[in-house]
């Protein structure tokens, strides 16, 4: 059975949310236990290196919701970056050298689905790199902000897809992409972007309408109602 690793960015500040999002209760447990688990129950899961500022906080969210999580012996934690990119860089140096396959998943998407981690890295395994990704069924306008300010132009909307994660590429390709990054790294908004910039394959999957990021309030009650079943 092929195996994978997975890096769980949770380092960054929530500060659209406004206070902490990934230790929120959703359905009675925290945001980030949701997303651990949906890697945790697999069995071709290796590792899971969670990237955090915030170890103490997370860890008594977690421990207060009576999860046992904390038994699993692939689960471990590192200090994140200042920006997403380096936070993933962190983990991936943590990693073992055999370990082939990298899935990065957003530690703020709690509904990601087994289907959509199989489909996903199944495409990976066939291509190289892949991820899911939905059309953008929204009228895009290229403007120079800030507004108000006069339109250029709208973007023909046909060949735009919006990224979702777990992004999955093999850890030796990601690393030379870290190395021969051409930018800095906050500049960088996505993993397979690297790959991009260093001329590897990067294919797009079906993504999932129920696996949205948390980043405000809002996608919170949204998720809540989703995890209900109600919407
Ligand atoms: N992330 C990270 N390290 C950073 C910044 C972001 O690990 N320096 C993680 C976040 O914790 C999150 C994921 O990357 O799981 C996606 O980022 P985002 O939704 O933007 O979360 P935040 O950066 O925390 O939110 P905001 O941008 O509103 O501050
Ligand atoms: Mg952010």
């Amino acid at each position: 059975m092929a195996c994978f690793s997975v890096i769980l960015p949770a380092a960054g500040s929530s500060s659209r949310f406004g206070r902490n999002k990934l230790i929120e209760p959703l359905n009675g447990k925290p945001v980030l236990l949701h997303s651990l688990r949906a890697f945790t129950r697999r069995a071709d899961v290796s590792q899971i290196i969670v990237a955090t500022q915030s170890y103490s906080a997370i860890h008594e969210a977690i421990v207060a919701s009576a999860s046992s999580i904390f038994v699993d012996p692939r689960l471990n934690f590192c200090p994140g970056g200042e920006c997403r990119a380096e936070s993933v860089l962190r983990a991936v140096r943590e990693m073992p050298g055999d370990v082939e396959w990298i899935a990065v998943h957003d530690a703020a998407r709690p509904l990601v689905s087994q289907e959509l981690i199989d489909d996903t890295f199944a495409a990976a395994q066939a291509h190289g790199a892949a991820v899911p990704a939905l059309p953008v069924n929204l009228t895009i306008k290229q403007c120079p902000g800030p507004l108000p300010a006069k339109v250029v132009r709208t973007v023909p909307r046909q060949e735009l897809w919006a990224m979702q994660t777990p992004q999955i590429m093999r850890r030796a390709d990601l690393l030379a992409a870290y190395e021969k990054c051409p930018m800095p790294l906050d500049q960088i908004t996505d993993d397979v972007q690297l790959l991009e910039l260093i001329g590897k394959e990067v294919w797009l999957v079906p993504g999932d309408d129920r696996n949205l990021k948390i980043t405000t309030p809002l996608d919170l009650k949204i998720a809540e109602l989703l995890m209900r079943g109600d919407a």
